[in-house]
């Protein structure tokens, strides 16, 4: 059964700077950026590195090691070598805190942004 967990709070985000989190033991990229707030695995699927120390353009997050753009909406890759999709989750910013909030489900789905006050 899926829930929202706490991530962060949305004032720690820095626009298109990916933040490292662990919920549930997975490791989960969330980033805010000019179209929402993303979560995304925090593994490329073409190796095992860290995608949150990579960079953030056009609603992509670039992996550090070979450069493989994945899209933070889908997960998709938008550049080879990576031609697996890594998983997203969806996000929602909640409360007067402005909690972001992710949804980890045992088999994530392509992402969503959702922001509700
Ligand atoms: S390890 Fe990420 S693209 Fe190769």
């Amino acid at each position: 059964m899926s829930e929202f967990q706490h991530a962060c709070l949305l004032g720690d985000l820095v626009r298109d700077r990916p933040m490292r989190v662990v919920l549930d033991g997975l490791a989960i990229a969330v980033v805010r950026t000019d179209e929402g707030v993303f979560a995304v695995s925090d593994r490329c699927s073409h190796a095992d590195v860290s995608l949150s120390e990579g960079e953030v353009e056009d609603c992509t997050i670039e992996c550090w090691l070979h450069g493989s753009a994945f899209d933070l909406r889908t997960g998709v890759p938008r550049s080879l070598p990576a031609i697996v999709p890594v998983a997203t989750y969806p996000v929602r910013v909640q409360g007067e805190g402005e909690s972001a909030v992710v949804e980890i489900d045992p088999t994530p789905v392509s992402g969503r942004t959702e922001e509700s006050a």
